[in-house]
């Protein structure tokens, strides 16, 4: 039994973590294990409003490297890097094969890669998708024309160069290859982020697509229902038992309601395997016609709290959004992904409003109030009162338009399908054969770049052929 725990972003800060560098095992002599840390030099803002610089954290796994391979270059997104990115994912098997340098390149503001000494509001100004995309390019740049700059083993100068990442950083591979196609010959976008929203209910839409697959979508939409006739029924008396049956600490309303959506989904984005269904063990197996839906509901939430041994004040501090408002330190996770969301795109994670008639899996209590005020509250007066969704969506999605070589893939029960290049049936972006779109039947978020294994789905498998495939097209 694996039950593969991941961190939604509400609770990301958890996640950071991990990212402790390991040793691992023992290399041949001439190539530095992949643990070690480099660092290069970047300019705060690449577009001249502060000239300081900052040091942008790499690693690289040159195990498989033969002078004339490609170079994999990898970003975690919005985490900290770590041997995971140089050494674990499909990259590793896809250099294995190619003779390739893996690398793993940190995303500015993110890990150690901190461009400013805090994250005030000011402070983050600097944090643009323009600066981070020009970031990843200085680096190619150099990779390419002066690898010994940046590699202490021998690199091919002009090699091709594929770019990788999930998610959100799927997105910033597309965009790479979109921006700078001169530079980066080919990107593996696994499950990108490419329709952006103002209020994204589409990700709570996509969670009830998968409880259907398994046959308990009615059952929790219910089960939300009934606790929001509490929740909105104005009885103290009921609402602080019902958080009580949760396992939870008492909490505001709309804390309480975020933090159960936030664990029930826990395992949304965990893989699904020939022998694992994760959203069926933490989820569906708990609703049970011997009692209510709520009831399933409460104890599914609790036994998960139980499972993931979580303390009433961890409980206490993922529910609240509002908390450490003036806490600028370095290394918050959550800190600066809420920066994204209040500065770039929008995309809160709310349920449904009434008006659109969709049935919701969180409750309504989980609405723009949840998480707009924390805006200015965190980062200064000067933050929009909304930030401009549909400017970044167009933008960036405009990018995309007839742009080669570049793999999207996306799973059929992926959370963020409907932001995907598959939102439904069909693709967002024409399915040409330069820059195919590949739907995994059965698979969750980003199943593909996962290293192979023998529980693998045939579908996940199938993504990974075709776009093994397509990056062998790329780097001819
Ligand atoms: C940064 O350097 C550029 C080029 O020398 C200059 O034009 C610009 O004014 C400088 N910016 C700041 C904030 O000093
Ligand atoms: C590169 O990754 C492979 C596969 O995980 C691992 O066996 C090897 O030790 C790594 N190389 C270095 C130099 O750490
Ligand atoms: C409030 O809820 C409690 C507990 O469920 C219940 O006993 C009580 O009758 C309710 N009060 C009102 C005014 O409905
Ligand atoms: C994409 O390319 C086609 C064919 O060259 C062209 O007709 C179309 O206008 C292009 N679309 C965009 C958005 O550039
Ligand atoms: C994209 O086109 C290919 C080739 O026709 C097809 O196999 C694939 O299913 C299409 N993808 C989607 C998401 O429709």
């Amino acid at each position: 039994m694996r039950l593969a725990l991941t961190i939604p972003f509400l609770a990301i800060t958890a996640m950071a973590k991990c990212a402790v560098i390991d040793g691992g095992s023992q290399p041949p002599a001439t190539v530095p294990p992949s643990s070690t840390a480099y660092w290069f030099d970047q300019p705060i803002d690449h577009f001249g409003l502060n000239n300081g610089t900052w040091q942008q954290q790499y690693m690289f796994n040159a195990t498989f490297y033969k002078p004339g391979g490609p170079i994999y270059i990898l970003t975690p997104g919005e985490a900290a890097i770590g041997t995971y990115y140089t050494d674990k994912t499909y990259f590793t098997n896809l250099a294995e094969q190619t003779d390739g340098l893996v690398v793993a390149v940190e995303h500015r503001f993110y890990g150690q890669s901190n461009p400013m000494p805090d994250l005030s509001g000011p402070s983050l100004k600097y944090h643009t998708i323009e600066n981070t995309l020009e970031d990843f390019a200085a680096f190619i740049r150099i990779a390419k024309s002066d690898p010994d700059n940046v590699f202490p083993v021998a690199v091919s100068p002009n090699s091709k160069v594929v770019f990788g990442g999930v998610s959100y950083a799927a997105s910033i591979s597309a965009w790479m290859r979109a921006t700078y196609p001169n530079i980066v010959d080919g990107a593996w976008a696994s499950s990108p982020l490419i329709q952006y929203r103002y209020e994204n209910y589409w990700l709570d839409q996509s969670w009830g697509k998968h409880l259907a697959a398994l046959g308990c979508a009615i059952e929790m939409a219910q089960a939300v229902n009934e606790l929001d006739e509490v929740m909105f029924s104005g009885n103290q008396t009921a609402i602080d038992d019902i958080q009580a049956r949760f396992g939870s600490p008492q909490l505001a309303s709309r804390d309480f309601a975020a933090l159960i959506s936030a664990i029930i989904t826990i395992n949304a984005k965990a893989g699904v395997s020939t022998d694992f269904e994760p959203t069926q063990y933490t989820v569906c197996d708990f609703f049970d016609s011997s009692r209510s839906n709520l009831d399933s509901y409460a104890l599914a939430v609790s036994t998960l709290i139980d499972w993931l041994g979580l303390s009433q004040q961890a409980l206490t501090q993922m529910a609240d959004t509002t908390l450490g408002l003036d806490n600028y330190a370095l290394g918050q996770v959550a800190r600066v992904w809420y920066y994204q969301s209040c500065a770039w795109y929008g995309d809160w994670q709310v349920a449904a409003p009434a008006s659109t008639g969709l049935p919701v899996y969180r409750s309504r209590l989980v609405d723009l109030e949840y998480y707009t005020p924390n805006c200015k509250n965190k980062f200064g007066n000067h933050m929009l009162d909304r930030v401009d969704s549909e400017g970044f969506h167009n933008k960036w999605f405009s990018i995309l338009q007839n742009v080669s070589k570049i793999y999207y893939t996306a799973g059929s029960l992926d959370l963020w399908r409907a932001s995907s290049a598959t939102p439904r049936e069909g693709t967002l972006l024409p399915n040409t054969t330069l820059s195919p779109t590949y739907l995994i039947d059965g698979a969750t978020h980003a199943q593909d770049i996962s290293a192979p294994s023998e529980y693998d789905l045939d579908s996940v498998q199938q993504a990974r052929d075709i776009g093994n495939a397509l990056v062998r097209q790329w780097i001819l």
